[in-house]
């Protein structure tokens, strides 16, 4: 079978096709494993968002399966170069080749490209209750570094209630001017940055992302926080914040985009005080995923809540 491989990176003439692709390939496997419901609730061809959003921030870095005797795709992952590391994801494999290597040559020629490109990490977040990707990434090197759990939130129509949170009026819109002190507080925490997606997300071209940040008194960021919000995903992160409080903040603030919906969220799992915070506003717990890195890692001198899109690993 892994004769049948061809790989070639994604083009605009494949969008349909793809998004086709990632739709069944999320929904089949988590129906089959109990989810109960779909994973992507909106139409098929909206999640084509992960295509524009991934194509608009790394043009061409992406690297798709096909099967040389019908043409048809198989499988595709994207991978993002950053300042210092590469992240990879959204992965997926359609499941009529669930199960055949398709998934393990993707992610093999992502390590390829990580390595004769000289990085010294490549980093994901993966489902811990998905064993399939699990065993994938940990037979490819990976190691898991963070464990998160998943909670959701329905935002009321009339937004979160619960007074006060400390520092709520230190919170503000990002600005350009804000990216190179993003960056030197990712630097800092999580030990890489990423000024393309911020910047990316402060200008919005797709009209899905935004963006906020926690100022303290030193006209300095302490935090930022970025969400999205389209049919095929509504998501709180990346986020990046010095100490809970500070999260916490931030948080409240990003929820109020959601009001009248649900909206998904990935806290590291030991820090308390952001999710019982969270619980009072009504949260659900849903699934559990876990930062995956191979190669260096440094650890986290902070908070730092992952995105699926874009991903940020
Ligand atoms: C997860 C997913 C991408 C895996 O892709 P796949 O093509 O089916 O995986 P592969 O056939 O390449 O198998 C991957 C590896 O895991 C191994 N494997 C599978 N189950 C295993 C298990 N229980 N224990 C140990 N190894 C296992 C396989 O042998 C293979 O390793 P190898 O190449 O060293 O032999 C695919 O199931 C999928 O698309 N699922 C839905 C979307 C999704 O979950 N995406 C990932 C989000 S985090």
């Amino acid at each position: 079978m892994k004769d049948r491989i061809l790989l070639r990176s994604l083009c605009d003439d494949d969008i349909s096709e793809y998004a086709d692709m990632l739709y069944k390939s999320f929904n089949k496997w988590y129906w089959k494993h109990g989810w109960s419901k779909d994973y992507f609730g909106c139409r098929t061809q909206e999640t084509s968002i992960f295509y524009d959003i991934y194509n608009d921030l790394t043009p061409g870095k992406s690297v798709a399966a096909f099967d040389k005797n019908t043409g048809k795709m198989m499988g595709a992952c994207f991978y993002h170069p950053r300042e210092y590391h590469v992240s990879l994801g959204i992965m997926s494999v359609h499941p009529d080749y669930f199960g055949i290597g398709v998934g393990r040559r993707l992610v093999d020629h992502i390590i390829n490209y990580v390595k004769t490109n000289g990085y010294k990490s490549c980093r994901l977040v993966s489902s811990a209750m998905n064993i399939d990707s699990f065993s994938l990434y940990n037979r490819a090197g990976f190691i898991p570094r963070m464990t998160y759990q998943d909670v959701v939130i329905n935002v009321p129509v009339t937004g979160i209630v619960g007074g006060n949170i400390p520092g709520d009026d230190r919170v503000r819109e990002a600005r350009h001017d804000d990216v190179q002190k993003m960056a030197e507080l990712e630097m800092e925490i999580s030990k890489i940055k990423r000024e393309m997606d911020y910047r990316y997300s402060i200008d919005n071209p797709r009209g899905v992302l935004h963006a906020t940040v926690y100022e303290n008194n030193q006209q300095t960021i302490d935090g930022f926080m970025i969400s999205v919000k389209h049919p095929a995903l509504n998501m709180l992160g990346p986020c990046v914040a010095r100490d809970e409080e500070i999260t916490i903040a931030l948080i409240k603030r990003e929820l109020e985009r959601f009001k009248g919906t649900w909206v998904l969220l990935v806290v590291p799992i030991q820090k308390r005080k952001i999710i019982e915070q969270l619980y009072a506003w009504k949260a659900v717990n849903v699934e559990i995923h876990l930062k995956e890195v191979w190669g260096e890692f440094e650890g986290f001198n902070g908070i730092a809540m992952p995105s699926f899109l874009p991903e940020t690993g």
